[in-house]
């Protein structure tokens, strides 16, 4: 997909979540859209979810411009696969209804077509025998894998997923990973806010750096990643380096041994 953002602003009273942001990202499958907490990430992923309307400024997704009208915020709504940090599903729910409810209710799928839909989905994740049980009574990996299948469930135009493993344990965080690693294979397109450097580098094919409402760099991830330009995005990398036992035996097992920045 495609996305261009010209002069994107979104304040909350004095607070600029967004500040001005104006960037072109060229064809990409993959987004991740790092940074420190605070630093708008989730403001930008839900403007691009339809979710809210930005104050000022215009989005154009693959050539299209995203109106701001009610109806088309909600018919866009629609058209996007979301994923957000944790309690996304229906308490009362199980998990098969939780994919059934969208597809029934908000895209008019005949309830037999839906229910055979979310079969095949559940036996292809490997969530069948979860099927019927309610969210409290599934581990947090399995949560969040059933939310991502309640979005791919939609047939969405893209993804938009909010940091979907933050609130995992290291285990849960590789099987929904995993998952969402298989979506890019399948060629889907997505948009992910992610904390992990490891997956936005060998996932993700763009990576754009946000922080204090301005987005700060964008580029190839391998090499925005491995050379980061602008020294916010060198300090935050860092950082997000320094306790991450993966990700230097990832650098040693690509042979990077010397490039890692020490702290
Ligand atoms: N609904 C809201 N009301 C008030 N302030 C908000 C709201 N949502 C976000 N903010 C503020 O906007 C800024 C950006 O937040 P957010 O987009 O959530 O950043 P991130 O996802 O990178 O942590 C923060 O200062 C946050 O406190
Ligand atoms: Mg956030």
């Amino acid at each position: 997909m495609r996305l261009e953002l010209r002069c994107v602003g979104k304040r909350f009273g004095d607070n600029h979540a967004l500040r001005d942001i104006t960037l072109s990202i060229p064809d990409f499958q993959s987004l991740a859209v790092i940074g420190p907490s605070g630093g708008g990430k989730t403001t930008l992923l839900r403007i691009l979810a339809g979710l809210t309307p930005p104050d000022a400024g215009e989005i154009v997704i693959d050539g299209r411009a995203l109106e701001f009208s009610e109806a088309a915020l909600l018919a866009h709504r629609r058209a996007v696969g979301t994923v957000f940090q944790a309690y996304n599903l229906f308490p009362h729910l199980s998990a098969r209804e939780n994919v059934l409810l969208p597809l029934v209710r908000a895209h008019g799928v005949p309830p037999r077509e839906a229910g055979a839909i979310a079969d095949a989905l559940f036996e292809r994740f490997h969530l069948a025998r979860h099927a019927g049980q309610r969210p409290a009574e599934l581990s947090g990996g399995q949560q969040q894998r059933v939310a991502i299948v309640r979005a791919i469930a939609i047939r969405p135009r893209f993804f938009v997923l909010d940091e979907p493993t933050s609130a995992l344990d290291p285990e849960m965080t590789a099987e929904v990973l995993d998952l969402i690693a298989e979506l890019r294979r399948e060629g889907r397109d997505l948009v992910i806010a992610t904390h992990n450097m490891g997956f936005a580098r060998e996932v993700s094919d763009r990576c754009l750096f946000i922080a204090d409402g301005q987005a700060l760099e964008e580029g190839p991830s391998r090499e925005t990643l491995a050379q980061p330009r602008h020294p916010l995005l060198a300090a935050f990398l860092a950082r997000a380096l320094r306790y991450s036992i993966c990700e230097c035996l990832d650098h040693e097992e690509h042979g990077g041994r010397g490039e890692r920045q020490e702290p």
